[in-house]
């Protein structure tokens, strides 16, 4: 019968057979997947795992360094190769409005500065020239049972394709796919991460999208207004967090209405700032949703503080359709 022991037990015996005594290579969004794909592999063969963790400067407060460590605390130590790539993406969507012309430049900027990494990994551990020149590099993916019967889900930053050629490479150097989970859905992947040690902030993280912030903001995406979009996300984050219902909602995109400004007044000053829109939704697997009815007390409280303390934006608006007609993402 399906236990988490088993699944480890089994995974980790079928690793070991897969990658013997060569090594790999993950790519750690911070999502729950990869982090546990990473876990079994370290569990399998130690320190031939080296994880890479490509900050685009798109994240949410204090969650590159919340990801370094849950990591370093969770896994014993595995290597970790943290790429700040900050400038180099938003230097590549300086100017970019459109919302899918902006992905394919993250998910573009993303392979780049994986492969670059990747590369230099392999050169040091001599799979690239030298006597390991014929040995296979093996990449690690946490791919679920949902990402394999879609095929084509899974549509992540992350998601590399297969035996794909890796410029600046030799030609004949291929990947072999380490895909762990492949069997599993994602509340079976919590509880094997659960049982592996894995931290709750971890486990437990709700989805977010592989271009960050990058798609929640309607606009140019700019330094300054990340900035703007992590102050007031944070405060939303941190209030439904406070009210104990991080598990009830599916997620709560906060999205900031960049290029929209309203006049607004605050004290005896009038202000012309911009909206954020609140999009806290209720689902089981993102393919449909229902707008959550978060507590107006609890919205209030959101309301109130993102007003006060983010100076750039004067009204907090709250999203009220579901999935269909609207997506949870606004982009
Ligand atoms: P939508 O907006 O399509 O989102 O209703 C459905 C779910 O997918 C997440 N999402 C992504 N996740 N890479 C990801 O890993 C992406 O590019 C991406 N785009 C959307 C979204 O946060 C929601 O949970």
């Amino acid at each position: 019968s399906w236990t988490t022991g088993n699944v480890i037990e089994e995974q980790v015996a079928r690793i070991r057979e897969q990658i013997g005594e060569g090594s790999a290579i993950c790519a750690l969004s911070g999502g729950v997947d990869s982090a546990v794909a990473a876990a079994l592999v370290q569990r399998a063969i130690g320190d031939r795992l080296t994880c890479v963790y490509v900050n685009h400067g798109l994240m949410r407060q204090d969650e590159s360094a919340q990801i370094e460590k849950a990591f370093g605390e969770s896994t014993g130590g595995a290597k970790l190769v943290v790429v700040d790539a900050e400038d180099q993406f938003l230097t590549a969507l300086a100017g970019v409005t459109d919302p899918e012309r902006k992905r394919k430049i993250i998910g573009h900027e993303f392979i780049r500065t994986f492969e670059q990494a990747q590369a230099d990994i392999l050169r040091a551990q001599g799979v690239i020239e030298g006597d390991h020149a014929e040995a296979t590099a093996f990449l690690v993916q946490g791919t679920l049972y949902p990402d394999v019967v879609e095929s084509g889900g899974g549509e992540g930053a992350a998601n590399i394709k297969s035996h794909h050629n890796v410029g600046g490479l030799p030609e004949d150097l291929s990947f072999e796919l380490v895909e762990p989970l492949r069997t599993l859905f994602k509340d079976e992947v919590r509880a094997v991460g659960h049982e592996l040690g894995l931290p709750d902030e971890i486990v437990w993280r709700q989805p977010f999208p592989g271009p960050g912030l990058g798609i929640r903001i309607i606009g140019e995406v700019t330094k300054e207004r990340l900035d703007i979009l992590r102050a007031a996300d944070a405060i939303a984050r941190a209030e439904l967090t406070a009210a104990g219902l991080d598990r009830d909602i599916w997620q709560c995109p906060v999205v900031l209405l960049a290029d929209v400004r309203s006049v607004g007044v605050q004290g005896d000053h009038r202000t012309y700032g911009h909206p954020v829109v609140l999009r806290p939704v209720t689902s089981d697997d993102a393919m449909t949703a229902d707008w959550a009815k978060v507590p107006y007390e609890v919205l209030s409280r959101i309301s109130t503080r993102i007003t006060n303390e983010v100076r750039e934006i004067n009204r907090v608006t709250l999203d009220v359709t579901s999935k269909p007609p609207g997506t949870i993402e606004w982009e």
